[in-house]
């Protein structure tokens, strides 16, 4: 009888099927122990969902494309935890639909930005980065200060957010209109970027 060895090599069919379980054994390796681990599940403590405003604010954040330059995701790097801070763990964002960490770094990574500089700071920077970082290459987003919300769609927001199990009460489904109507954009953008991993530092 042929060796096993030879049978497997000369019969692509077989070696197909022996490869992919071979590979998805390694990945349910990786993978499965993390459903299963506290620290990648649970929230870390202190966590708070998204304010009504600081929600509104991380759509903007999507809509700016703000991510096409800046990551949420600091690395377990000396380098890196001390530029930013802490690195990044899962527990900060199980409640992130969808996450925002991103790769590309044309500007600094945003996941501890929270708490670093003033309101006025981010507004000032917004309108026009080079009026407070002269070499800034960063894009001003002067339209934001105008743009004025009407919280029409914030309650939906919240309410789907709860289905993906993010814990907002009612009372914060009911109030989430009042909350946002009449806020700039700018000030809902600010509101969230203050909000940014302050649960480490
Ligand atoms: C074309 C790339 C680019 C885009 C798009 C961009 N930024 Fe920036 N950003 C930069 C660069 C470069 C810097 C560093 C210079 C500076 O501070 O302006 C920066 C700095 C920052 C800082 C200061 C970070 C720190 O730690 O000093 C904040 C906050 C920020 N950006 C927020 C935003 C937001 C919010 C948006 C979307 C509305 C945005 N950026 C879009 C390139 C970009």
């Amino acid at each position: 009888m042929a060796n096993p060895h030879e049978l497997i090599e000369k019969n692509v069919g077989l070696l197909t099927v022996l490869i992919l379980i071979a590979i998805s054994f390694g990945a349910m390796v990786q993978i499965t122990p993390l459903m299963f681990q506290q620290d990648t599940m649970e929230p870390v403590k202190g966590l708070k969902p998204y304010t009504a405003l600081q929600l509104e604010g991380r759509d903007i954040y999507i809509r700016e494309g703000c991510s096409g330059c800046h990551s949420q995701m600091i690395r377990p790097f000396r380098a890196e935890t001390e530029r930013y801070g802490h690195y990044s763990v899962a527990g900060e964002s199980v409640w992130e639909h969808p996450f925002l960490w991103g790769s590309k770094r044309t500007g600094p990574d945003l996941a501890r930005v929270g708490g670093r500089y003033s309101d006025e700071w981010h507004r000032v920077h917004l309108i026009n980065p080079r009026d407070v970082v002269p070499e800034s290459n960063m894009p001003g987003y002067p339209w934001l200060a105008e743009n004025v919300l009407t919280g029409e769609l914030t309650a939906k927001k919240m309410k789907t957010f709860q289905t993906f199990g993010v814990p907002y009460t009612d009372e914060d489904v009911a109030g989430a209109k009042a909350a946002v109507e009449g806020k700039t954009e700018m000030e809902a953008l600010i509101a969230y970027l203050q909000s940014l991993g302050t649960y480490l530092q």
